[in-house]
C-alpha cells in the first residue's frame, strides 16, 4: 500500500509534542509491513542541510503557489529518517517556515499552511506517485482532504487516493477568518453557516479535515468516545457525531529504540525488569545534578510536560498547599504559558529543598527523569493519547494519573485493579477534576511507595506492559483498508 503521511512535525527534525514522536515512529513500523511510505512536512528553519543529511530535488523543480494573490516559490528537499530508507520530504517556503517557533500567532498562520498543504499535493504530482492513502494529521493538515476532492480533482492521479485524518488534540481547531477561503480558493458555499468547513463563523481546518476525509480517528479508544460528548468535543461534538461511524480510536504506541531504559543514550545508569539498581543510582544523579539532597526514604515526583490548561495545572495549582506538603520531593520540566511558568519558578524559590523546577525544552532532561523519579504525574483535565504515562511505565516510574483518554487506556489504578485476584495495577488514577481527588491519589502512591512488596509488583506491571507501535500499526493499516473501502462505496 501507498502512503503519504503528512505532518507538521516530526522526530527527530522538529518538535513540540506527541506529534513529533508518533510521526518519527509510526511511520517506520508501517513502512516493515510492507507499506511504500513517503512523509511530508515543512522545512523550519532549524531543519537544514548541516544537521540533517538533506538534497534538493532537482526532479521537482521549483514549485509557484499562489496565495491571496502573491506567488510564492517553493523547494522540495529530501532526506531519510536515521538509519532507515524511509523518505522525508520537506517543503521549503523561507518567508513562511524561517520563523522563531513552528507554530505563531502571526496574521498568516492560516497562509502558511494552506501553502504547505498545496505544496504536498504538487509535490506528490511531480513524483508522478499515485497514493492509495493520504494520512493528514492534526488542523495544519486539515484542507487536503478537501483540496484533494475539489481544486485537484481533475488529477486522475489521486482518482484512488483516500484520505485519513488524525486528530490528535480536538482543541486546536485551525480557525481563521473568512479571507483565508479566498487564499485557499475554497468554494464559498462551503462557508455557509453550518456548512461543512464552518465553526463559530470562522473557517476551521479541523472541521474541514473531519467532514472531508473517508475516515477520521484519534489516538486513544477512550477519547474516541469523549470527543463526541460536550465535556470534551471542545465545540466540535455535532460535527463528529455527524461522522461517528467513520471515527476510530486508536492508541499511540511507543518507540522503544529511543524509549527504553535497558539502552536508553541519555541515561547515564542502564536498568532493566529484573536488576532496578540502575534506577536508584539514576535518581541520586538526578537529585545531585538538579541541587535537592539525595533522598531514598522518600518518593521523588516527576513532571514533564506543556505547561497548559490541558494538562490539569490549574488543579495543580489549586493544590499545591497540600502537595508541597506531603513527603516527597518534586521535579519539574516544562514550558508554555506564563502563568504557570511565574507559579513554578516561586514554588522552586519557596521550597528549593524540596522543588526543581525546569522551564524550558530540554529532552535529554526528560530521558533523565524518567529515569530517576520514582513516579511521574500527569493529572490531566483531557488527554487524547499522553506519551509520558506510557514511558513511565517502561521506566517503573509510577504513573499517577486522572483517569481520562488515553489515560485511562494505559494506566490502571493499582486499588482497583488488585482485588478479587486480579493483579493487573500499574499505577494511580482519579476520576473527579478535583484537587481533593488528585491530592489523594498522590497520597495513596506515597502510602503504597513504603510498602515494600506491593511497590515493586506495581513497577513490574508497568514495566511488563507492550507499548511497542507494532500492534498500532497494524490497527492503522485495517483503518487504510477500511478508508479505500468507504471511497470507493462513495
Ligand atoms: P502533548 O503532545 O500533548 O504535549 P504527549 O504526552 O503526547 O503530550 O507528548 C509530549 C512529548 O513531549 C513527550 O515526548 C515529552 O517527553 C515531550 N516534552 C514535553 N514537554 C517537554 C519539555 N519541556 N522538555 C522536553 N520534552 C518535553
Ligand atoms: C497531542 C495530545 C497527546 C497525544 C499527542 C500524540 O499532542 O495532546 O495526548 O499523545 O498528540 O498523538
Amino acid at each position: 500500500m501507498k502512503i503519504a503521511f503528512v505532518t507538521s512535525e516530526a522526530v527527530p527534525f522538529a518538535k513540540t509534542g506527541g506529534l513529533a514522536d508518533v510521526a518519527g515512529a509510526l511511520p517506520i513500523e508501517l513502512a516493515a509491513l510492507d507499506c511504500d511510505i513517503k512523509v511530508f512536512m515543512p522545512k523550519y528553519y532549524s531543519v537544514n542541510e548541516s544537521n540533517f543529511e538533506l538534497k534538493p530535488l532537482p526532479e521537482i523543480g521549483e514549485l509557484f503557489l499562489r496565495i491571496a494573490g502573491t506567488d510564492y516559490s517553493v523547494r522540495v528537499f529530501s532526506g531519510y529518517y536515521p538509519n532507515t530508507d524511509i523518505e522525508i520530504y520537506f517543503i521549503d517556503c523561507p518567508h513562511f517556515f524561517h520563523r522563531h517557533h513552528l507554530y505563531t500567532n502571526d496574521p498568516d498562520e492560516g497562509e502558511r499552511f494552506i501553502l504547505f498543504s498545496k505544496a504536498v499535493i504538487e509535490t506528490i504530482q511531480r513524483l508522478r506517485w499515485a497514493p492509495d492513502i493520504l494520512h493528514c494529521n492534526d488542523w495544519q493538515t486539515g484542507l487536503i482532504p478537501l483540496l484533494l476532492k475539489d481544486n485537484y480533482s481533475w488529477d486522475r492521479l489521486f482518482e484512488k487516493t483516500s484520505s485519513v485524518f488524525t486528530i490528535h488534540n480536538i482543541a486546536y481547531q485551525g480557525l481563521f477568518p473568512h479571507r483565508i477561503l479566498e487564499a485557499a480558493e475554497i468554494k464559498v458555499a462551503h462557508l455557509s453557516p453550518g456548512g461543512p468547513v464552518e465553526h463559530l463563523g470562522h473557517l476551521s481546518f479541523l472541521k474541514t479535515g473531519i467532514t472531508f476525509s473517508d475516515v477520521i480517528n484519534t489516538v486513544s479508544e477512550t477519547y474516541a468516545k469523549e470527543i463526541l460528548t460536550a465535556e470534551y468535543g471542545a465545540g466540535m461534538q455535532m460535527t463528529l457525531n455527524t461522522v461517528k461511524d467513520r471515527l476510530y480510536g486508536i492508541l499511540n504506541g511507543v518507540d522503544y529504540s529511543i524509549w527504553n531504559p535497558e539502552t536508553d543514550r541519555y541515561i547515564p545508569y542502564h536498568y532493566s525488569i529484573e536488576d532496578l539498581s540502575g534506577k536508584l543510582k539514576n535518581k541520586e544523579y538526578l537529585v545531585n545534578k538538579l541541587n535537592l539532597s539525595f533522598r531514598k526514604d522518600i518518593p521523588l515526583i516527576g513532571i514533564i510536560s506543556r505547561l497548559a490548561d490541558q494538562k490539569g495545572f490549574d488543579l495543580l495549582t489549586s493544590s499545591l498547599v497540600s502537595l508541597i506538603n506531603l513527603d516527597a520531593q518534586w521535579i519539574i520540566l516544562g514550558a508554555g504559558e506564563r502563568r504557570y511558568e511565574d507559579l513554578f519558578r516561586s514554588m522552586a524559590y519557596n521550597f528549593s529543598n524540596k522543588v526543581s523546577v525546569n522551564i524550558g525544552y530540554d529532552n535529554e532532561l526528560a530521558h533523565l527523569i524518567e529515569a530517576g523519579a520514582d513516579m511521574f504525574l500527569m493529572p490531566s483535565r483531557y488527554e487524547p493519547c499522553g506519551l509520558n504515562q506510557i514511558y513511565s511505565l517502561k521506566y517503573g516510574t509510577v504513573p499517577i494519573v486522572r483517569k481520562t483518554g488515553g489515560l485511562a487506556d494505559t494506566v490502571q489504578d493499582w486499588n482497583e485493579h488488585n482485588s478479587y485476584g486480579k493483579d493487573t495495577g500499574n499505577g494511580f488514577s482519579f476520576v473527579d477534576y478535583s484537587g481533593y481527588a488528585l491530592v489523594n491519589a498522590v497520597e495513596r502512591a506515597i502510602f503504597d511507595f513504603h510498602n515494600r512488596p506491593v511497590w515493586p509488583k506495581i513497577q513490574h506491571n508497568g514495566m511488563t506492559k507492550d507499548y511497542s507501535w507494532k500492534k498500532s500499526a497494524e490497527k492503522y493499516l485495517l483503518l487504510y483498508e477500511t478508508a479505500r473501502k468507504i471511497k470507493e462505496e462513495r
